[in-house]
């Protein structure tokens, strides 16, 4: 993808003295007293601050928190808390500057923190006024937040149109080149694994997957609805009869493809959906009336594992069982470790994805983990990010 790229401006040294406004994606999760409680985008952000204040840089980064409404403070809505664990990770002073959007106080070799940018009147509607404001305050405006990348917002779209030099920042270049080489470029076979509650909501990531991917594995939900489109019983498990015939279609697209949707053989089932309940392996045809499948057996976990382990490529989004109860995390544990084990360059990313990543430690083994959720979907759908689009414009400019 043709960016221009923050890491080479630095190079140049043509960050050195100019005014930096990198946009971050710094919404973090915090607890009803508005403590941080996990801080991976932090991390995440803080290469591309200190590599502008390493360039000689005056250095200005916002980033939205939540949905707040705009143009009413709520002090829930503050950056505060991150402001402090961010000056913790760089071991600076970063002051938290408010009503900034018509002109904000930094030298080279300092950086503030421009509170919640979903507070100006016009973000959210990328209101062309506001972003040429925005724009107005810095040299080069550096995006980094690919957790908004499919956002075209104020602080994300507008403000790289008129910002006089606009690039991406190291995360976000990251972000770019880890999804070109998994689904752009990808060493063959690639093998997805879509895993969630519903077919409905990730129907356009199956479609477009069906049309790139070697093997695509369904998880969860998603898969009881292929196990009905198999004519497979399910017994009262979670899934969408309705969407019975999309699932056929996607399996039909895979097969004139010469590719495959691995349909599970053996599945666990309860009786009640509880981390308590007993856990029993069944084969897939012998599912009862009034069981809940809650996880794919052990035959089908191994069958999986055997296929990720030949895989080239491997894109992950969704653990494939109910893993936060122990005894119906097996199948998700199993693919994991294999997909920890397998050659295969391998990236991954949504919520529950990170959190299976987390359980079974293998985070090191992971070719890269996604910090974008609505925006890694989206990649996976085969959508052209705003964010994308916009740099990729302003490097033919
Ligand atoms: C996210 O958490 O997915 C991003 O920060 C985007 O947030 P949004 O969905 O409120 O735009």
């Amino acid at each position: 993808m043709n960016v221009l790229r923050f890491s080479d401006l630095c190079d140049q040294g043509l960050a050195r003295g100019r005014r930096v406004f990198i946009r971050a994606d710094l919404n973090v999760p915090q607890d009803d007293a508005g403590a941080i409680t996990e801080d991976t985008r932090i991390r995440a952000s803080v290469p591309c601050i200190q590599l502008a204040l390493a360039g000689g840089a005056a250095v200005m980064v916002t980033s939205h928190l939540g949905r707040p409404t705009e143009g009413a403070f709520k002090p829930q809505d503050s950056l505060a808390p991150v402001a402090r664990r961010l000056a913790e990770l760089l071991g600076r002073p970063v002051a938290l500057k408010s009503d900034w959007v018509d002109g904000v106080d930094v030298q080279p070799g300092e950086v503030v923190l421009l509170e919640n940018c979903r507070l100006n009147k016009g973000e959210k509607k990328n209101d062309p006024a506001l972003a040429q404001k925005m724009a107005a305050l810095c040299d080069i405006f550096v995006h980094d937040a690919f957790g908004t990348a499919h956002r075209a917002e104020a602080s994300t779209y507008g403000i790289a149109q008129y910002a006089k030099a606009a690039c991406a920042g190291p995360l976000l270049a990251a972000e770019i080149d880890a999804i070109t080489k998994a689904l752009a470029n990808p060493k063959r076979p690639l093998v997805a694994i879509v895993a969630g509650s519903k077919v409905s909501t990730k129907l356009s990531i199956l479609e477009a997957l069906a049309r790139n991917v070697d093997q695509l594995i369904v998880g969860g939900g998603i898969a009881n609805t292929f196990l009905l489109a198999a004519g497979l019983p399910i017994g009262k498990s979670l899934a969408e009869a309705d969407r019975v015939g999309q699932a056929k279609a996607v399996i039909a697209a895979m097969q004139a493809r010469g590719a495959g949707v691995p349909i599970p053989t053996d599945v666990v089932v309860a009786k009640t959906f509880a981390a308590d309940a007993i856990a029993t392996v069944k084969a897939a045809a012998d599912v009862a009336d009034d069981d809940l499948i809650l996880d794919i057996g052990p035959q089908t976990a191994a069958t999986l594992a055997a296929q990720l382990k030949a895989a080239g490529t491997i894109v992950w989004n969704g653990p494939v069982g109910v893993f936060e109860f122990d005894a119906f995390g097996h199948g998700t544990e199993t693919i994991a470790r294999a997909i920890a084990e397998s050659d295969a360059f391998s990236i991954a990313g949504g919520g529950d994805t990170l959190a299976a990543i987390a359980k079974y430690g293998i985070e090191d083994d992971i070719g890269y983990i996604s910090t974008g959720g609505g925006a890694f979907l989206e990649v996976l759908e085969g959508k052209t990010l705003p964010a994308f689009e916009i740099l990729q414009q302003r490097a033919q400019g």
